[in-house]
């Protein structure tokens, strides 16, 4: 590699220089030559030394590669650095990260690139055995469709996640999980503990749209909070490994109903009806048009509480809170707390918003 050698004093003001230029080769320290530093100089530098540089001389030095600090430096060593500079617009700059699986967005510019892209994820992420990509949400169920680019196919989609603590599985091929929903995961935890200190008891909980039951794992853990639960969710293949979820993390053994069926027919069993404490409802699209069909499995006797979650218009907020408030009014529900609070955006117009409601709450 080319160095170019200049007196240590001036080190910074010529390695600005360089940068300036895309004269410096990054990733390659600057090294100490006798009094002076040698600057590495990337492939763009001139042949014949440049005017304002004539003065320095260039030496050629053999060193091995840095240890790339980002996945893209990986790719540069597959696929050159001319091709990684010619699409420069198009690499992902960034992935989500499911467990030991990796999900990403690819430019269709660069979808050639795709296996090359994986590998060196894969160099990069230790921990990370599977690379998907992202080809958009699908389907009534809207699962996200995910083409494996890299790493074992036998390994299939199935996934060991840690999330506060506690270990269950995922497939993000089969069905929804994010992990950006763990602290409102927490947060319906603490709720769960103050709503079984007021009763005095242990909770009967319906998780109408459980997915891989992520909101439904704390509750399993905590001693003495739960006495049943009811989980439930309409695609069978999350059914499956839900069924494994509640099965091994069932610590206190709480009774657990597990159903797989329109979460709007559970109202239908008369068993169901006024029976919980604590009712998660998270079909985020759905939430308000299916909630008339839910509320009615909240307990009309004594304290029961509602988190839901759902994507709104931010300027609605106001609106859907006095609806909410008029349709538990409506079937005999006294509200005590409601909470409408937006938690993050969703789009220029859409956030993606809380609902906390408590009934029956005279203290
Ligand atoms: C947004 S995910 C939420 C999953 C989980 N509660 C979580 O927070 O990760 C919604 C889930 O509802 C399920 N689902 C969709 N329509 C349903 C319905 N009508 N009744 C019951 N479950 C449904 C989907 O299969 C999916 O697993």
């Amino acid at each position: 590699m080319r160095y170019l050698v200049v007196p240590s004093k001036e080190t910074e003001k010529w390695r600005a220089f360089l940068i300036s230029n895309d004269w410096l080769e990054r990733g390659y320290n600057i090294q100490k030559e006798n009094n002076e530093r040698a600057l590495p100089l990337s492939d763009f530098f001139p042949e014949i030394i440049p005017p304002p540089l004539s003065q320095f001389k260039i030496i050629e030095k053999v060193v091995s590669a840095p240890i790339p600090s980002n996945y893209l430096g990986f790719l540069e060593q597959k696929i050159s650095k001319n091709i990684l500079n010619k699409y420069n617009q198009y690499w992902p700059q960034s992935f989500d990260q499911i467990g030991e699986i990796i999900i990403i967005k690819i430019d269709e510019n660069i979808e050639k690139y795709a296996n090359e892209i994986a590998e060196a994820l894969l160099l990069q992420n230790n921990n990370s055995t599977r690379v998907f990509q992202d080809l958009g949400v699908k389907g009534d169920f809207r699962i996200r469709k995910l083409k494996l680019i890299g790493g074992s196919k036998e390994l299939g989609g199935e996934t060991k996640i840690k999330e506060n603590g506690i270990e269950f599985i995922v497939d993000p091929t089969k069905g929804y999980y994010s992990p950006r929903l763990a602290t409102e995961r927490l947060e319906t935890l603490e709720c769960a503990k103050i709503l079984k200190n007021k009763l005095g008891r242990g909770l009967n909980v319906c998780d109408a749209y459980a997915g891989f039951g992520p909101a439904l794992m704390p509750l399993l853990n905590e001693k003495g909070l739960v006495n049943l639960i009811l989980a439930n969710d309409l695609n069978p293949q999350v059914s499956l490994i839900l069924e494994k979820n509640l099965i091994k993390n069932n610590k206190e053994k709480s009774s657990i109903n597990l159903k797989c069926e329109d979460a709007q027919k559970l109202i239908l069993d008369v068993q169901n009806r006024g029976f919980y404490d604590l009712l998660l409802v998270n079909i985020p699209h759905s939430t308000l048009d299916h909630l008339p069909f839910l509320i009615e499995l909240l307990n009309l006797k004594t304290t029961a509480v509602l988190r839901a979650w759902c994507i709104i218009e931010s300027k609605n907020i106001d609106k859907i809170k006095k609806q909410i408030k008029k349709l538990f009014n409506s079937l005999n529900y006294s509200i005590s707390k409601i909470i409408v609070e937006p938690t993050r955006t969703y789009s220029p117009t859409q956030v993606y918003t809380k609902i906390e409601i408590w009934t029956n709450d005279s203290s």
